[in-house]
């Protein structure tokens, strides 16, 4: 027997001591502020609890440990102090999707009883330990200052009605996050933090090998294992065995005499009375393979000799050409200047902090699921396929996640738990460990680039020559979309007369890659951005006004040709960081472009529902996902802007019930399509206003839409070139110190109408904390078709000492297209930053940079 106390309560715990306090805590008290963000691995934070007045990281505590010990969590620290804490994290922005928030109270709350005082850098300190993918810590800082000085002065801990008096919330207005503060409490719940009555546990067993034929499986011991309910193998799938966003290559799991295409395949599920059953009797499945070589170079892999990675296929997914211009070679040739060179960029993974989970139950005849991915509606299509269903048969709930950042596009346990459910007619969670995340979901693309800048004597260019091959990995997932941008963003912030761009997409036995927060843009801004400053060294160019020079204005086309007629913000945001630049000693410079919208001949749209509930309640129903960017307080925003109505009277869902379909929540788009919905929806609604009060528009509903259906494939060749609807732009400065350490980021951001400066800023310095670790330290390295670490502090995430200041500034030229002017915002942020770092370290020590990472 170990006898401790829990929120002031003893606890006599006669279990297994062995058993971490976090999986105590989560699974038998019923605890879920407490997060599972790294599986044990004690590298995120996000489980933090006090026991005996400090800090400890719940998921390495063994309960064997706790004799005599008082371990408090959220629930049980005075309710004041938490308020304040809270309420700072939200009203400074400090909470985006929230997940680590409430082991960053608990830290605050423990902070501050050692330390009433924090400097900066000593909360930094403090915070240390944990990870924030989603907000650069910058505004967590801040929020523990504010929190800090509140108490000091025994502060008023301020209720949000407060804290919103004076009605903030229209376009323009820093309106707090929609559900922030219960969130940040941990009160509102993630997928994984879902019980329901009766619910079984899935657990996945992965394939041993990245290339190897499927000979058999044998299940017999794990299904002898206590607990556990069925296995289940890909004879279990009743429907269409292969899902994926734009081609079904990807089976949900393995079938015998199949060859395995990477280490994520799924070979076997196991639903168990409890998750840590299933998971170990997941490890009790044994297979036989025929082990084959895996194809892991995605040059190699072009050889006519190499292996196909889906039998009867080639390799090569896709090759995006785009030509336009005079005869590059002659071009290229009759240039005062060429830079010449080829740049690598890496794998990323998204690490974002909720590891996958979704929950299925039977529904009628049908099944409900809910999940964290983002697009749902994607979601429905792809798993009424795998079950044999109409798509009406169904439901599929959004529920806001820990991060998305495009690695939630593809499914991962959707399919699996919608599976087990539907055949064992039981709530069934399906929830991935840490290690099982990174093993199975896609990555950022790493390319290979080799490229040819020109420019003439006066240094305007004349030429641009690109041949990328990204290693898209397993499965065709977004990777030719992926290919198709770096083609399409070549030239970034530039206008170059001539171009000449292949982009090949190619298959191997990596883990696939596909979406990820900038989407190609990024790797080749990295390599166009090092044969800009190269060409300035050659001739003599000041690198500021080179760039200014060469930049798109209103009527200079992108690399795809497209003739950008209003609202091109380079030179603004150049101009914004031009005195920055002249007084750095050294400093590296960068612009960036980043459409909007799939484009591409897609089309782009959403669909928008407004009803009005009992007692002049709204409801906002649309398509997309919130997984810590906003989008449900853009459409509260933008609807109040249109209407009045106060948005504290307004909330939100996502539930294909409304069935408004939309695609993936991708490309930074949401914001500009829905919003155009909502202000199509609201010229009804405001018309109704004038004659009724809100109460008395119960029951009604108003629809809205948005389609734009006029964009075109990139190398099409045949009219006018409307690749994207709108683009955003940034240029943004890393300045070094004496010692050649990164300093400061400048990000100068043109977001067309900045829709709330506190989550446009927070989006931007979460995306420049992104691009710096891309360009210093994050990777994810492979050999042999296998992960050379599963470990979330390997992976590179920059912490909160290693963060350099970071200074947004806000550039807005209108767009015609999105709301108001607006532009996306989402992934621009890390556009420029890598190659801006890189740049900086060029000046510092002579050397240029080819390869990320490079700190
Ligand atoms: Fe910190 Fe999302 S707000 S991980």
């Amino acid at each position: 027997m170990i006898s401790f106390y829990l929120n002031h309560n003893k606890i006599d715990y006669s279990g297994n001591g062995e058993q971490t306090l976090l999986q105590y805590l989560r699974l038998a008290a019923g605890i879920t502020s407490v997060k599972d963000g790294c599986s044990g691995q004690g590298a995120c934070g996000a489980c933090l609890v006090e026991i005996d007045g400090k800090a400890r990281l719940s998921c390495t505590t063994k309960i064997k440990k706790l004799e005599g010990c008082g371990v408090l969590t959220m629930e049980g620290i005075p309710e004041d102090i938490r308020d304040v804490i809270a309420d700072a994290f939200v009203e400074k922005g400090a909470v985006q999707c929230g997940f680590c928030t409430p082991g960053l109270i608990m830290r605050t709350k423990i902070l501050f009883q050692e330390n009433e005082h924090p400097t900066r850098d000593q909360i930094k300190k403090a915070i240390n330990p944990h990870l924030c993918r989603c907000t650069g810590y910058i505004k967590i800082v801040d929020a523990i200052e504010e929190a800090a000085g509140q108490l000091r002065d025994g502060g008023p801990a301020k209720s949000s009605a407060q804290r919103i008096t004076g009605n903030p919330s229209g376009v323009g207005d820093s309106l707090e996050k929609y559900q922030a503060k219960e969130t940040a409490i941990g009160k509102r719940l993630f997928v994984n933090d879902m019980h329901l009555e009766g619910m079984v546990y899935g657990a996945l067993r992965f394939s041993d090998h990245p290339r190897a034929k499927l000979l058999s499986i044998d299940t017999s011991e794990a299904e002898n294992l206590r607990g556990v309910i069925r296995i289940f193998t890909a004879a279990d799938i009743p429907g269409n065995r292969y899902t994926g966003l734009i081609i079904e290559d990807w089976p949900l799991m393995i079938a015998p005499r199949e060859i395995t295409r990477y280490i994520g395949d799924v070979i076997a599920g196991v639903v168990a009375e409890d998750e840590e059953t299933a998971r170990r009797a997941a490890r009790l499945i044994k297979a036989n393979y025929e082990v084959m070589d895996p194809v892991t170079d995605p040059v190699m892999a072009l050889a006519p000799a190499a292996a196909e990675v889906h039998p009867g296929k080639p390799n090569l997914l896709e090759k995006c050409v785009v030509r336009r211009g005079d005869p590059i070679v002659s071009v290229l040739k009759n240039s005062a200047f060429v830079s010449s060179g080829v740049y690598e960029t890496q794998r990323v993974e998204h690490a974002f902090l909720e590891t996958e989970a979704a929950v299925a139950l039977p529904d009628g005849d049908g099944i409900h699921l809910y999940s964290q991915g983002q697009g749902i509606y994607v979601d429905q299509k792809q798993v009424a396929s795998l079950l044999g269903l109409d798509e009406e048969k169904v439901r599929v709930t959004q529920v806001p996640c820990g991060g998305g950042f495009g690695g939630r596009e593809d499914m991962t346990v959707q399919g699996h738990a919608a599976l087990f459910s539907w055949i064992l007619k039981k709530p069934v969670k399906v929830h991935l460990t840490r290690e099982e995340s990174i093993i199975m979901h896609p990555k950022r693309h790493p390319v290979k680039m080799d490229i040819s800048l020109g420019c003439d004597e006066n240094g305007l260019l004349t030429a641009l020559k690109l041949r990328a091959t990204g290693d898209t990995g397993a499965y065709a997932s977004v990777g030719t979309k992926v290919m198709e941008r770096v083609a399409g963003h070549a030239a970034g912030g530039y206008h170059v007369p001539n171009v000449d761009i292949e982009s090949l997409t190619v298959y191997t036995n990596n883990i696939p890659s596909g979406a990820m927060r900038g989407f190609g843009a990024n790797q080749v801004n990295f390599a166009l951005e090092g044969c800009v400053d190269e060409l300035c060294r050659m001739g003599g160019f000041d690198r500021w006004k080179f760039r200014y020079e060469n930049a798109l204005e209103n009527g200079k086309m992108t690399a795809t040709g497209q003739v950008l007629e209003a609202g091109v913000g380079i030179k603004a945001c150049l101009l914004a960081l031009k005195d920055h630049f002249y007084a750095a000693k050294f400093a590296g410079l960068a612009c960036g472009i980043k459409n909007s919208g799939v484009g591409n001949g897609m089309t782009d749209f959403s669909d928008v529902k407004i009803h009005i509930l009992k007692g002049g309640r709204v409801l906002i129903e649309h398509g997309w996902t919130e997984m810590g960017q906003g989008i449900h307080n853009m459409a509260m925003q933008i609807l109040h802007e249109e209407t009045g109505i106060d948005t504290r009277l307004m909330d939100v869902i996502t539930d294909t019930n409304a069935s408004l379909p939309t695609g993936m929540t991708t490309s930074s788009r949401a914001t500009s399509l829905l919003g155009n919905a909502i202000i199509d929806a609201a010229i009804s609604l405001r018309n109704d206003l004038k004659e009724n009060p809100l109460e008395q528009l119960e029951g009604r509903i108003y629809t809205g839409k948005y389609y734009c259906d006029w964009t075109t494939k990139p190398g099409s060749g045949t009219g006018k070139v409307i690749t994207h609807y709108s683009y955003g732009y940034a240029a943004q400065l890393a300045v070094l110190n004496d010692e050649g350490k990164l300093e400061k980021i400048f990000a100068a951001h043109d977001a067309g109408k900045i829709m709330n400066p506190m989550l446009f800023e927070g989006q931007i310095q979460g995306a420049v904390h992104m691009g710096i670790g891309y360009a210093l330290k994050e990777d994810l390295p492979m050999k042999e078709g296998r992960l050379l670490s599963t470990r979330l502090k390997d992976c590179g995430v920059l912490r909160s000492t290693e963060t350099p200041e970071i200074e947004v500034i806000g550039i807005e030229e209108r767009d015609p297209v999105g709301p108001y002017g607006a532009k996306g915002i989402g992934e621009i942020g890390l556009v420029p930053t890598a190659s801006a770092i890189a740049n900086a370290f060029a000046q510092f020590d002579g050397i240029s940079r080819k390869k990320l990472p490079c700190g």
